[in-house]
């Protein structure tokens, strides 16, 4: 069993990963040689863009050692469960899955299985799975992604499981190539890790403190993806208002933006998240000027109530975020705007969470993701004493997309007749002779149309407005 604690990411670190990643594609190789199967593997992935992001990464390193996507965990000789800590409910998840591989993997010994991510920054969590899920054989964190290969190679050559979990944050690590599982979009991380510690956030201690990419490096990367046919983009950050703060030579997101909206072949970028209390006015500017940039903005509240919002550490009130809706939506007519709430946090009264209902109507959102608090061990939170009952968070939940959905609805609605410029992706999953694809505000459109308009934006008229998607026909 090895056990490593360090926080240094040198190209050399990069480079010597390429040797173990030869090393792996020869023995599997070798393997295909005598058995004429190629070697499969499966990427499980929970939580948000980050970790789809890093499950790219981790696939095209899977690539490169000749590894074949498997279609479902039967068919995969390695299983790599990338993890979320975010909620409880993905933690469960993840044991359940672990358990219920193990007489999978007694049957198949030569199996391997993975596991990454945030829940694995979380020294209770390694704990826990080296005593009781003994059959999993590599565990690795968020800060050591690059080190896969390594790892299992050791992995391969020990029999043994492999743990190697840093503490903290190396430097950010470029020249890690991620395997686009859709060309025509492309995440792009623009900086790493959160320094802001909302009280029942986890993510701060699971991703290490913020630093930023240099812009060069970025816009590199975009000018990559835009020659390789790449349309859209999604910088990706946990607070991308503050891009730029860890640079030597200052440069904040709305510049970035503008930066960016020069790059050729790319159409569309968006961005994701934004925190409320580093939303400037030049980013509003940004967002207004530049044609690329996309008039959507996620903007999370978390909570309708100011004295809520003080008690997680938001650093804003309910006036300050109506006032950056207010700015957004006179600067950029049509913007579209969503969201995170979290319902019962500890100490919500009825009074706090009728705040959020009505803050939910005067924004009038076009989406918004709704959770119910979930206790974190080692955030604040979770120590207080004034937790919210079970039923209560339900029953407020509830209450609350009672109130959301008709506002989305009426929302798209609005939209009945008008031609939008839509992003085409491909077929319609629901049904099969149709297009999808997503307007600029991010709104998911099924429609009649030509098959060739895939990967192209074209007008598209919206015929019908469901709480969801839209229908349309292309013109
Ligand atoms: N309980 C419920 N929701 C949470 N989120 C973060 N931590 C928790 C928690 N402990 C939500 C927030 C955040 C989103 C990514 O997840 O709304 O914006
Ligand atoms: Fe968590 Fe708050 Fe950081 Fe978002 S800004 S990742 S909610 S601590």
């Amino acid at each position: 069993m090895s056990e490593r604690k360090e926080a240094k990411v040198s190209l050399e670190d990069i480079a010597l990963q390429n040797e173990y990643i030869e090393i792996m594609k020869a023995e599997n190789e070798e393997d295909y040689e005598k058995t004429h199967k190629k070697k499969k593997a499966l990427i499980v992935t929970y939580g948000c863009q980050m970790n789809e992001h890093d499950s790219e990464k981790l696939m095209a390193m899977l690539d490169n050692m000749s590894y074949e996507q498997a279609d479902n965990i039967d068919d995969a000789d390695l299983i790599i469960y990338n993890t979320c800590c975010v909620r409880e409910n993905a933690e469960l998840k993840v044991y359940g899955n672990l358990g219920q591989l193990k007489p999978k993997k007694a049957k198949k010994k030569d199996m391997i299985i993975a596991v990454c991510g945030c829940m694995m920054q979380q020294p209770h969590v390694v704990n826990e799975i080296k005593k009781k899920y003994r059959h999993v054989d590599i565990i690795f964190g968020t800060h050591n992604l690059h080190k896969f290969p390594q790892l299992l190679v050791a992995c391969r050559q020990k029999q043994t499981m492999v743990v190697d979990v840093w503490e903290s944050e190396g430097e950010v690590v470029e020249g890690l190539k991620a395997a686009r599982r859709f060309s025509l979009k492309g995440f792009v991380n623009i900086m790493y890790g959160c320094n802001n510690f909302c009280t029942y956030c986890i993510v701060p201690y699971t991703r290490g403190r913020e630093r930023s990419r240099k812009p060069e490096d970025i816009v590199n990367e975009v000018r990559e993806l835009g020659q390789e046919g790449t349309k859209e983009i999604t910088l990706l950050g946990q607070n991308v208002n503050s891009y730029g703060k860890t640079l030597e030579e200052k440069v904040d997101f709305a510049q970035l933006l503008r930066m960016l909206n020069e790059v050729e072949g790319i159409e569309r970028i968006r961005f994701m998240t934004s925190h409320p209390k580093d939303l400037s006015y030049d980013l509003i500017e940004a967002m207004r000027d530049c044609d690329k940039v996309c008039n959507h903005m996620h903007l999370p509240v978390q909570s309708g109530s100011s004295r809520v919002l003080k008690k997680m550490n938001r650093h804003y009130t309910r006036e300050d975020y109506l006032k950056i809706v207010h700015d957004l939506k006179r600067e950029i007519p049509g913007v579209a705007i969503s969201t995170d709430i979290i319902v019962g946090f500890p100490g919500e009264t009825e009074e706090d969470f009728n705040d959020t209902l009505s803050l939910v109507e005067e924004v009038g959102y076009d989406s918004s993701f709704t959770f119910l608090y979930s206790i974190r061990e080692g955030t604040p939170a979770a120590k207080y004493e004034d937790q919210v009952p079970e039923d209560v968070k339900h029953e407020r939940f509830n209450r609350l997309l009672n109130v959301l959905n008709p506002i989305i609805n009426d929302n798209n609605k609005k939209l009945e007749g008008k031609t939008l410029k839509v992003l085409v992706e491909g077929l319609s999953k629901t049904d099969k002779t149709k297009l999808m694809g997503r307007t600029e505000t991010s709104k998911l459109v099924n429609f009649s149309g030509d098959k060739e308009l895939i990967g192209q934006v074209v007008d598209v008229k919206i015929t019908k407005a469901k709480t969801f998607s839209l229908e349309g026909e292309a013109l």
